[in-house]
């Protein structure tokens, strides 16, 4: 008998639900084969309770998510909800409250995996986006004036902290010496405009490489990084950056490492409950037609299991998903993987059990 994990299990919205029970189903196979126990407990939040309740996610849930060990979800975005509602009410809520200071995602070409990029392949695609993810624009902070008025005036300001920059920062020099790779961390700002927000990043960073004599540290204006992520992605190991610059960057790296339909990302307190969920939305459009890609959904409970200290487990399901990618899909796009969503989540299943 393995260890036993509680993981609260938010299957959300549109093609949120149908992805997550792929995930779930795939952690049921891994406990048959490590006995790796999970007790997964249901919650309905989302875009459906929201409309019928008014409710989006209550600070009594979020007093229970701290008491789990993970909590694994599938997307947060209802057609009939006015944008940012369930953002903020579930996503952010949940992000901020329970201090998921980290925002981490792999950017990884797997083999056979087709990418944007003329000429690159897994081995020029392989790295990891620290991104702040409680402070900066997320914050909050602003306000209007004369609303509505000629004269309006609309601040949103970037909130960054000594303490929170630092924390980030420590996770991203730590997290670049156990990958264990090239071991150079990138810090993506914006020092020649930001001269407030990003002199505090560089100043802490700086300070926090005199730590790490093994890191190489380098640094990239975000416009600049945003080229070079197409232009020589090879050059990354790990990038850390702050929330607004990591969402965006973020997207970039999904796109060049075949599209939301393979991209995962774990929303991390290091000390406390951790979220793992895809990085793409709900996807209205296919919602109910099996033909979403699950992968991205199996890859967050991979890095649920990476997170959670199984390492043998995690690297179960990441081969079992290489495995079906280069035997058995045609395309990471929806609608065009020449399998449907159950049956690809079969396949992962089907090679976690069989050991070959
Ligand atoms: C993401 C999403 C969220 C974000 C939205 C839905 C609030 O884009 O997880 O990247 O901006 O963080
Ligand atoms: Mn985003």
């Amino acid at each position: 008998m393995g260890k036993e994990y509680e993981v609260g299990v938010i299957p959300g919205d549109g093609t949120g639900p149908e992805v997550l029970s792929e995930g779930v189903k795939v952690l049921k196979a891994v406990t048959e084969k490590t006995g790796v126990q999970f007790n997964f407990t249901h919650y309905d939040f989302g875009g459906e309770r929201y409309l019928r309740t008014g409710e989006t996610l209550p600070n009594s849930a979020i007093d229970e998510f701290r008491q789990l060990d993970a909590v694994y979800l599938g997307a947060i975005g209802h057609p009939d909800v006015k944008p940012g509602i369930l953002e903020r009410g579930i996503l952010l809520h949940m992000r901020f409250s329970l201090d998921q200071y980290i925002n981490l995602r792999p950017v990884k070409l797997y083999p056979g995996v087709d990418t944007p990029l003329k000429d690159k392949g897994p081995d020029d695609i392989d790295f990891v986006v620290v991104r702040e993810n409680t402070e900066g624009l997320y914050a909050g902070s602003g306000g209007f004036l004369r609303r509505g008025t000629p004269d309006e005036v609309a601040l949103q300001e970037s909130v960054n902290t000594r303490r929170g920059v630092e924390r980030c920062l420590r996770y991203a020099f730590e997290y670049c010496r156990r990958r264990n790779k090239k071991k150079k961390l990138t810090l993506c700002g914006k020092t020649n405009v930001l001269t407030y927000a990003f002199d505090l990043w560089e100043r802490v960073f700086d300070e926090l490489g005199q730590d790490y004599p093994d890191i190489e540290t380098d640094y990239g204006h975000v416009d600049a990084l945003c080229m070079w992520m197409v232009k020589n992605p090879e050059r990354f190991d790990t990038i850390v950056t702050d929330n607004m610059f990591g969402d965006i960057i973020t997207d970039l790296g999904a796109t060049i490492q075949g599209g939301m339909g393979i991209a995962a990302g774990g929303n991390i307190n290091p000390v406390g409950t951790s979220m793992f969920e895809p990085i793409g939305g709900s996807a209205p459009k296919y919602t109910g037609k099996h033909v979403i890609n699950p992968l991205a959904s199996i890859m967050a409970g991979c890095m649920m299991l990476d997170h959670l200290g199984e390492e043998e487990a995690a690297g179960l399901i990441e081969q079992a998903v290489m495995k079906v990618i280069q035997g058995h899909m045609k395309s990471m796009e929806a609608s065009m993987m020449g399998l449907s969503t159950t049956e690809v989540g079969d396949w992962v299943v089907k090679y976690i059990r069989s050991d070959v």
